[in-house]
């Protein structure tokens, strides 16, 4: 029987044409985050399940409904990150990095899997860049985080998108805001689906990031947490709004958001794409987080932090028609005769390469011009052609690709000589170049 293998549901492959995209929003992710001191962290892709649903909430649509969850054979219930955070919180406890010197700033690049219905942005398996921040209760921390998004999209080049904060207080103010959740669903307690319906009494709050029609449609009229928050809580919030205001950073407070994870206290945020395609995509979300590294077993430390879907983020870049760097090219293509120039190919492009430019050899034994042909398709920036006359002569032509120029280079020094010829067409494609947009970061990678 013919085997028809294909890719599940909600997955996505990264082809070779598209991948240097994610390479580079994942590279300057990381760049970024270093400018603002997060380092690092990389966790297991699946953990016990027991940690998720502490952490992110029993009566969330994500552990109820979304989890990729399997005994192993030793009968333990496991689960595939459906997030970044419970990981991280779990290694901050599990490697004592509350001793190191607070606040401690992290960051990953993950991926994670939810059972979700899959559409344009919404995969069973994403991606995700986060930071979290252990130790440092004030709000200046929420800004800290929260500029780092923002001045992470704006490196990227993405305009079109909105920061939507609000507040959702702590534990003491969720007790009040429950009972008048609790109150003003009781009345349409009939319409509602049957997990809202045992959320009713545990977690009422839940209801609210139903995805059904009829509970979001019920959940509209519902009272906002912002009007049950505390005085500490209510000064937090407006402190963070200070914050924000003097980093020059645009908000507006949208109280309706209450994001689909347990663990949030006070500070809760979205930045939200506005561009015309993917009009109302959350790109990313976070906010504080005060009682999760209490809840699973350390002592009782502030947290924040956020993470951005990449997949979301590359898809609102690409329908927005933001720039990417140009794709990376074969600097190189030898074009080879007979034996004894494959011989002196392989020396030449292991000495090319040991200085870091990409070399391409013809492996398959094609003809001259379809050797020619294939470092054309490939986009090879250069090419030289070697035979049994090149190597008698100890000279070859080296061939720009874009112009067409040809500059006779020595064999028997060929790596100083294509060095030469490679600079002095960068340095005067440099002299036509316009600078005005590069940051220092992109000045720091080009000197790397
Ligand atoms: P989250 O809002 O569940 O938060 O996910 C963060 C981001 O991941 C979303 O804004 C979205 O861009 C992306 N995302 C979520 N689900 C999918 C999906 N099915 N397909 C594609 N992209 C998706 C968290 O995960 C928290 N751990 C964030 C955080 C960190 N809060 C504090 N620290």
């Amino acid at each position: 029987m013919a085997v028809n293998i294909k890719a599940i549901k909600g997955t996505k492959d990264t082809l070779p044409s598209e991948s240097y995209k994610s390479q580079y929003i994942e590279q300057a992710a990381l760049d970024i985050a270093k400018t603002y001191g997060f380092h690092e962290m990389r966790t297991p892709v699946f953990e016990y399940t027991e940690l998720f649903d502490r952490s992110v909430g029993e009566t969330t649509d994500v552990v109820q409904k979304e989890m990729y969850t399997f005994n192993d054979k030793g009968d333990r219930s496991i689960t595939l990150r459906p997030e970044g955070t419970a990981g991280a919180v779990r290694a901050f406890l599990e490697h004592g990095l509350f001793n190191e010197p607070l606040p401690q700033k992290v960051c990953y690049l993950t991926s994670c899997y939810r059972y979700e219905k899959p559409q344009a942005g919404r995969l069973r398996e994403f991606h995700q860049f986060g930071i979290e921040c252990f130790g440092a209760a004030s709000p200046l921390a929420d800004a800290e985080v929260i500029a780092l998004a923002n001045s992470y999209f704006v490196y990227l080049g993405l305009e079109n998108f909105v920061l939507e904060i609000n507040s959702i207080g702590c534990p003491e103010c969720r007790k009040k805001y429950s009972e008048a959740l609790k109150a003003y669903f009781a009345d349409r307690q009939g319409d509602l689906c049957e997990t809202c319906l045992s959320r009713l009494e545990r977690n009422p709050m839940r209801i609210l990031d139903c995805k059904s029609p009829v509970c979001s449609e019920i959940a509209e009229g519902a009272p906002v947490v912002l009007d049950f928050i505390c005085d500490d809580c209510r000064e937090h919030f407006e402190s963070l709004k200070k914050y924000l205001d003097a980093s020059g950073i645009e908000y507006t407070v949208n109280p309706q958001i209450v994001r689909g994870l347990d663990y949030y206290t006070r500070t809760v945020f979205e930045f939200v794409s506005k561009d015309e395609k993917t009009n109302g995509l959350v790109l990313c979300g976070g906010g504080r987080y005060d009682g999760l590294v209490e809840e699973l077993g350390g002592a009782a430390l502030p947290a924040c932090g956020l993470a951005i879907g990449l997949e979301r983020l590359l898809l609102a870049m690409e329908e927005s028609g933001v720039a990417f760097p140009e794709p990376p090219q074969c600097n190189l293509s030898i074009v080879t005769a007979g034996e004894n120039a494959v011989l002196k190919a392989l020396e030449i492009s292991a000495d090319l390469r040991a200085e870091g430019y990409s070399v391409n050899i013809d492996t398959v034994g094609r003809s001259i011009k379809a050797q020619m042909k294939y470092a054309n398709k490939i986009n090879s920036q250069y090419t030289v052609v070697i035979g049994d006359n090149e190597i008698e002569s100890d000279s070859a032509k080296l061939k720009s690709m874009d112009d067409g120029t040809e500059t006779e280079v020595k064999l028997s020094s060929f790596c100083e000589g294509f060095e030469r010829a490679f600079m002095d067409k960068a340095v005067a494609d440099f002299g036509n170049a316009d600078f005005s947009s590069l940051t220092q970061i992109d000045i720091n990678n080009l000197l790397k």
